[in-house]
Protein backbone atom coordinates (compact mmCIF):
# COMPACT_ATOMS: atom_id res chain seq x y z
CA UNK A 1 0.00 0.00 0.00
CA UNK A 2 1.33 3.30 -0.81
CA UNK A 3 -1.05 5.47 1.00
CA UNK A 4 -1.97 3.54 4.41
CA UNK A 5 -0.22 2.31 6.77
CA UNK A 6 -1.71 -0.26 9.32
CA UNK A 7 -0.91 -1.55 12.95
CA UNK A 8 -2.38 -4.31 14.41
CA UNK A 9 -1.85 -4.41 18.45
CA UNK A 10 -4.45 -6.50 20.92
CA UNK A 11 -7.20 -6.76 18.66
CA UNK A 12 -7.32 -3.29 17.91
CA UNK A 13 -6.38 -2.01 14.18
CA UNK A 14 -4.92 1.88 13.49
CA UNK A 15 -5.27 2.44 9.91
CA UNK A 16 -3.44 5.68 8.65
CA UNK A 17 -4.06 7.92 5.52
CA UNK A 18 -0.74 8.76 4.96
CA UNK A 19 -0.37 11.58 2.32
CA UNK A 20 1.06 14.08 4.69
CA UNK A 21 2.37 16.35 1.63
CA UNK A 22 -1.79 16.93 0.66
CA UNK A 23 -2.92 16.73 3.79
CA UNK A 24 -4.11 13.39 3.46
CA UNK A 25 -6.04 14.25 0.92
CA UNK A 26 -7.96 11.32 -0.66
CA UNK A 27 -7.12 10.44 -4.50
CA UNK A 28 -8.21 6.99 -6.16
CA UNK A 29 -5.04 5.46 -5.29
CA UNK A 30 -5.73 5.89 -1.39
CA UNK A 31 -9.74 4.65 -2.44
CA UNK A 32 -8.76 2.01 -3.74
CA UNK A 33 -5.98 0.88 -0.71
CA UNK A 34 -8.74 1.76 1.79
CA UNK A 35 -11.26 -1.02 -0.07
CA UNK A 36 -9.20 -2.90 -0.26
CA UNK A 37 -7.56 -2.57 3.43
CA UNK A 38 -11.59 -2.60 4.53
CA UNK A 39 -12.36 -6.07 2.55
CA UNK A 40 -8.83 -7.50 4.17
CA UNK A 41 -10.27 -6.53 7.95
CA UNK A 42 -13.92 -7.72 7.85
CA UNK A 43 -12.60 -10.91 7.34
CA UNK A 44 -10.31 -11.20 10.17
CA UNK A 45 -11.12 -12.30 13.39
CA UNK A 46 -8.37 -10.93 15.09
CA UNK A 47 -9.13 -7.43 15.05
CA UNK A 48 -12.34 -6.52 16.65
CA UNK A 49 -12.15 -2.40 16.68
CA UNK A 50 -10.67 0.06 13.44
CA UNK A 51 -9.34 3.52 14.73
CA UNK A 52 -8.89 5.70 11.36
CA UNK A 53 -6.72 8.42 11.65
CA UNK A 54 -4.78 10.82 9.30
CA UNK A 55 -0.80 11.13 9.41
CA UNK A 56 0.80 14.46 11.28
CA UNK A 57 -0.83 17.18 13.88
CA UNK A 58 -2.73 19.06 11.39
CA UNK A 59 -5.03 17.27 9.22
CA UNK A 60 -7.25 13.72 9.54
CA UNK A 61 -8.41 13.77 5.33
CA UNK A 62 -8.34 17.63 3.72
CA UNK A 63 -10.99 16.32 1.29
CA UNK A 64 -10.59 14.20 -2.10
CA UNK A 65 -7.75 15.03 -4.29
CA UNK A 66 -8.61 18.54 -5.54
CA UNK A 67 -5.27 17.94 -8.17
CA UNK A 68 -6.96 14.46 -9.47
CA UNK A 69 -10.65 15.94 -9.79
CA UNK A 70 -9.51 19.38 -11.41
CA UNK A 71 -9.52 17.99 -15.13
CA UNK A 72 -11.38 14.70 -14.04
CA UNK A 73 -14.78 14.37 -16.47
CA UNK A 74 -17.86 13.15 -15.64
CA UNK A 75 -17.32 9.66 -15.79
CA UNK A 76 -14.14 10.01 -14.25
CA UNK A 77 -15.97 11.47 -11.46
CA UNK A 78 -18.49 9.20 -10.85
CA UNK A 79 -16.12 6.37 -11.20
CA UNK A 80 -13.89 8.21 -8.30
CA UNK A 81 -17.66 8.23 -6.21
CA UNK A 82 -18.32 4.67 -6.71
CA UNK A 83 -14.94 4.05 -5.83
CA UNK A 84 -15.83 5.59 -2.51
CA UNK A 85 -18.81 4.81 -2.17
CA UNK A 86 -17.55 0.90 -2.23
CA UNK A 87 -15.04 1.68 0.37
CA UNK A 88 -17.05 3.66 2.77
CA UNK A 89 -19.83 1.31 2.87
CA UNK A 90 -17.84 -1.67 3.71
CA UNK A 91 -15.94 1.00 6.43
CA UNK A 92 -19.76 1.17 7.59
CA UNK A 93 -21.24 -2.26 7.69
CA UNK A 94 -18.21 -4.32 8.75
CA UNK A 95 -18.60 -6.56 11.77
CA UNK A 96 -15.70 -4.28 13.40
CA UNK A 97 -16.30 -1.63 15.57
CA UNK A 98 -15.09 1.51 13.62
CA UNK A 99 -13.55 5.06 15.80
CA UNK A 100 -12.57 7.70 13.91
CA UNK A 101 -9.67 9.50 15.51
CA UNK A 102 -10.46 13.22 13.65
CA UNK A 103 -6.72 14.91 14.36
CA UNK A 104 -7.07 18.05 12.35
CA UNK A 105 -9.03 19.03 9.19
CA UNK A 106 -11.94 16.86 8.40
CA UNK A 107 -12.91 18.13 5.40
CA UNK A 108 -15.23 17.57 2.31
CA UNK A 109 -14.33 13.51 1.75
CA UNK A 110 -12.89 13.52 5.19
CA UNK A 111 -15.66 14.79 7.25
CA UNK A 112 -17.23 11.92 4.88
CA UNK A 113 -15.36 9.00 5.34
CA UNK A 114 -15.39 9.91 9.31
CA UNK A 115 -19.50 9.71 9.41
CA UNK A 116 -18.86 6.30 7.47
CA UNK A 117 -17.35 5.51 11.13
CA UNK A 118 -19.35 4.23 14.13
CA UNK A 119 -18.16 6.55 16.50
CA UNK A 120 -15.83 9.74 16.23
CA UNK A 121 -13.82 11.51 18.76
CA UNK A 122 -12.31 14.67 17.41
CA UNK A 123 -9.05 16.30 18.99
CA UNK A 124 -9.54 20.09 20.37
CA UNK A 125 -7.55 21.15 17.15
CA UNK A 126 -10.17 19.47 14.88
CA UNK A 127 -12.24 21.03 12.38
CA UNK A 128 -15.05 19.64 10.29
CA UNK A 129 -16.95 21.15 7.02
CA UNK A 130 -18.12 20.25 3.69
CA UNK A 131 -16.43 22.69 1.39
CA UNK A 132 -17.76 21.33 -2.02
CA UNK A 133 -20.33 23.86 -3.36
CA UNK A 134 -17.61 26.63 -3.19
CA UNK A 135 -15.29 23.93 -5.56
CA UNK A 136 -18.28 23.96 -7.84
CA UNK A 137 -19.90 20.59 -7.48
CA UNK A 138 -21.31 18.81 -4.44
CA UNK A 139 -20.75 16.67 -1.30
CA UNK A 140 -19.54 12.97 -3.13
CA UNK A 141 -18.55 10.76 -0.98
CA UNK A 142 -21.70 10.62 0.97
CA UNK A 143 -22.14 13.92 2.81
CA UNK A 144 -25.35 14.38 1.44
CA UNK A 145 -26.85 11.11 3.27
CA UNK A 146 -25.05 10.85 5.89
CA UNK A 147 -24.50 14.38 7.67
CA UNK A 148 -28.29 14.72 7.87
CA UNK A 149 -28.88 11.05 9.45
CA UNK A 150 -26.08 12.20 12.10
CA UNK A 151 -26.99 15.91 12.44
CA UNK A 152 -30.44 16.49 11.27
CA UNK A 153 -31.70 18.11 7.87
CA UNK A 154 -31.37 21.81 8.56
CA UNK A 155 -28.01 21.40 9.91
CA UNK A 156 -26.58 19.24 7.44
CA UNK A 157 -28.41 22.14 4.78
CA UNK A 158 -26.43 24.97 6.41
CA UNK A 159 -23.14 23.40 6.56
CA UNK A 160 -23.43 22.21 3.30
CA UNK A 161 -24.61 25.10 1.70
CA UNK A 162 -22.27 27.84 3.57
CA UNK A 163 -19.55 25.71 3.78
CA UNK A 164 -18.75 26.60 6.83
CA UNK A 165 -15.87 25.48 8.72
CA UNK A 166 -17.05 24.06 12.35
CA UNK A 167 -14.45 23.32 15.23
CA UNK A 168 -14.48 20.28 17.51
CA UNK A 169 -16.62 21.76 20.28
CA UNK A 170 -19.10 23.01 17.30
CA UNK A 171 -18.99 19.62 16.20
CA UNK A 172 -19.97 17.85 19.70
CA UNK A 173 -22.49 20.24 20.21
CA UNK A 174 -24.64 19.30 17.15
CA UNK A 175 -23.38 15.15 17.65
CA UNK A 176 -21.48 15.50 14.94
CA UNK A 177 -18.33 14.41 17.52
CA UNK A 178 -19.03 12.40 20.31
CA UNK A 179 -16.29 13.65 22.27
CA UNK A 180 -13.65 16.30 22.26
CA UNK A 181 -10.10 15.28 23.51
CA UNK A 182 -6.49 16.95 23.67
CA UNK A 183 -4.33 15.96 20.56
CA UNK A 184 -1.71 14.29 22.63
CA UNK A 185 -4.43 12.23 24.28
CA UNK A 186 -6.71 11.04 21.12
CA UNK A 187 -4.91 7.96 19.95
CA UNK A 188 -4.57 6.63 24.00
CA UNK A 189 -8.63 7.21 24.39
CA UNK A 190 -9.62 6.10 21.37
CA UNK A 191 -7.67 2.88 22.46
CA UNK A 192 -9.36 2.92 25.64
CA UNK A 193 -12.83 3.39 24.08
CA UNK A 194 -11.76 0.04 22.07
CA UNK A 195 -10.35 -1.87 25.12
CA UNK A 196 -13.68 -1.22 26.85
CA UNK A 197 -15.54 -2.20 23.36
CA UNK A 198 -13.61 -5.49 23.16
CA UNK A 199 -14.25 -6.50 26.67
CA UNK A 200 -18.23 -7.09 26.07
CA UNK A 201 -19.64 -9.39 23.75
CA UNK A 202 -18.19 -8.48 20.26
CA UNK A 203 -20.75 -10.81 17.81
CA UNK A 204 -23.39 -9.17 20.00
CA UNK A 205 -22.22 -5.38 19.41
CA UNK A 206 -22.13 -6.74 15.49
CA UNK A 207 -25.85 -7.74 15.87
CA UNK A 208 -26.42 -4.58 17.23
CA UNK A 209 -24.61 -2.65 14.95
CA UNK A 210 -26.69 -4.39 11.78
CA UNK A 211 -29.69 -3.47 13.62
CA UNK A 212 -28.95 -0.16 14.10
CA UNK A 213 -26.96 0.54 10.22
CA UNK A 214 -30.16 -1.73 8.91
CA UNK A 215 -32.96 -0.18 10.82
CA UNK A 216 -32.11 3.57 9.65
CA UNK A 217 -33.13 2.41 6.40
CA UNK A 218 -36.20 0.96 6.54
CA UNK A 219 -39.22 2.10 8.80
CA UNK A 220 -39.65 1.64 12.32
CA UNK A 221 -41.55 -1.62 12.27
CA UNK A 222 -39.25 -3.16 10.20
CA UNK A 223 -36.56 -2.12 11.80
CA UNK A 224 -38.02 -3.41 15.51
CA UNK A 225 -39.19 -6.70 13.52
CA UNK A 226 -35.06 -6.73 12.40
CA UNK A 227 -34.03 -6.40 16.16
CA UNK A 228 -36.26 -9.29 17.47
CA UNK A 229 -34.85 -11.53 14.86
CA UNK A 230 -31.23 -10.72 15.86
CA UNK A 231 -32.35 -10.95 19.68
CA UNK A 232 -33.24 -14.38 18.85
CA UNK A 233 -30.21 -15.07 17.47
CA UNK A 234 -28.20 -14.10 19.78
CA UNK A 235 -30.02 -16.94 22.16
CA UNK A 236 -28.06 -19.31 19.98
CA UNK A 237 -24.12 -17.78 20.64
CA UNK A 238 -22.11 -19.23 23.49
CA UNK A 239 -21.52 -15.63 24.66
CA UNK A 240 -25.27 -15.25 25.77
CA UNK A 241 -25.19 -18.71 27.96
CA UNK A 242 -21.86 -17.33 29.05
CA UNK A 243 -22.98 -13.37 29.83
CA UNK A 244 -26.03 -14.45 31.30
CA UNK A 245 -24.82 -17.20 33.65
CA UNK A 246 -22.20 -14.97 34.67
CA UNK A 247 -24.39 -12.73 36.45
CA UNK A 248 -26.19 -14.80 38.12
CA UNK A 249 -23.32 -16.23 39.33
CA UNK A 250 -21.52 -13.06 40.31
CA UNK A 251 -18.91 -13.76 38.48
CA UNK A 252 -17.17 -11.75 35.12
CA UNK A 253 -18.23 -12.96 31.77
CA UNK A 254 -15.68 -14.48 29.63
CA UNK A 255 -17.24 -14.01 25.84
CA UNK A 256 -15.47 -14.90 23.28
CA UNK A 257 -17.91 -15.13 20.15
CA UNK A 258 -16.88 -12.91 16.68
N1 LIG B 1 -6.69 18.02 -2.37
C1 LIG B 1 -5.43 18.15 -2.85
N2 LIG B 1 -4.47 18.80 -2.19
C2 LIG B 1 -4.79 19.36 -1.01
C3 LIG B 1 -6.08 19.27 -0.47
C4 LIG B 1 -7.07 18.55 -1.20
N3 LIG B 1 -8.32 18.38 -0.76
N4 LIG B 1 -6.11 19.92 0.71
C5 LIG B 1 -4.87 20.40 0.90
N5 LIG B 1 -4.07 20.07 -0.14
C6 LIG B 1 -2.67 20.41 -0.33
C7 LIG B 1 -2.48 21.86 -0.71
O1 LIG B 1 -2.71 22.05 -2.09
C8 LIG B 1 -1.05 22.09 -0.31
O2 LIG B 1 -0.20 21.54 -1.29
P1 LIG B 1 1.15 22.34 -1.74
O3 LIG B 1 1.99 22.37 -0.50
O4 LIG B 1 1.70 21.48 -2.83
O5 LIG B 1 0.70 23.70 -2.16
C9 LIG B 1 -0.90 21.23 0.93
O6 LIG B 1 -1.97 20.27 0.89
C10 LIG B 1 -1.03 22.02 2.23
O7 LIG B 1 -2.25 22.74 2.16
P2 LIG B 1 -2.35 24.32 2.42
O8 LIG B 1 -1.06 24.99 2.05
O9 LIG B 1 -3.58 24.81 1.74
O10 LIG B 1 -2.50 24.33 4.00
P3 LIG B 1 -3.27 25.43 4.88
O11 LIG B 1 -2.91 25.13 6.29
O12 LIG B 1 -3.00 26.80 4.37
O13 LIG B 1 -4.82 25.13 4.65
C11 LIG B 1 -6.77 23.73 4.44
C12 LIG B 1 -5.37 23.92 5.06
C13 LIG B 1 -7.74 24.76 5.00
C14 LIG B 1 -7.24 22.32 4.79
C15 LIG B 1 -6.66 23.93 2.92
O14 LIG B 1 -5.59 23.10 2.43
C16 LIG B 1 -7.91 23.56 2.16
O15 LIG B 1 -8.84 24.33 2.15
N6 LIG B 1 -7.89 22.39 1.51
C17 LIG B 1 -9.00 21.96 0.68
C18 LIG B 1 -10.18 21.50 1.50
C19 LIG B 1 -11.34 21.13 0.62
O16 LIG B 1 -11.87 21.93 -0.11
N7 LIG B 1 -11.75 19.87 0.70
C20 LIG B 1 -12.85 19.34 -0.07
C21 LIG B 1 -12.35 18.72 -1.34
S1 LIG B 1 -13.65 18.30 -2.42
C22 LIG B 1 -14.28 16.87 -1.82
O17 LIG B 1 -13.86 16.34 -0.82
C23 LIG B 1 -15.38 16.29 -2.64
C24 LIG B 1 -16.10 15.18 -1.99
O18 LIG B 1 -17.15 15.33 -1.36
C25 LIG B 1 -15.63 13.86 -2.12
Amino acid sequence: MNNLLMEVENEIAVVTINRPKSLNALNSETLAELNQCFCEIETRKDIKVVILTGSGEKSFVAGADISEMVNATAAEGRTMGLLAYNAFGKLENMPQVTIAAVNGFALGGGCEISMACDIRIASENAKFGQPEVGLGTLPGFGGTQRLPRLVGKGRAKELIFTCDMIDAQEAYRIGLANKVVPLAELIDYCKKMATKIISKGSYAISLAKSAINTGLDVDLSSGLKLEADLFGLSFATADKKEGMSAFLEKRQAKLTDF
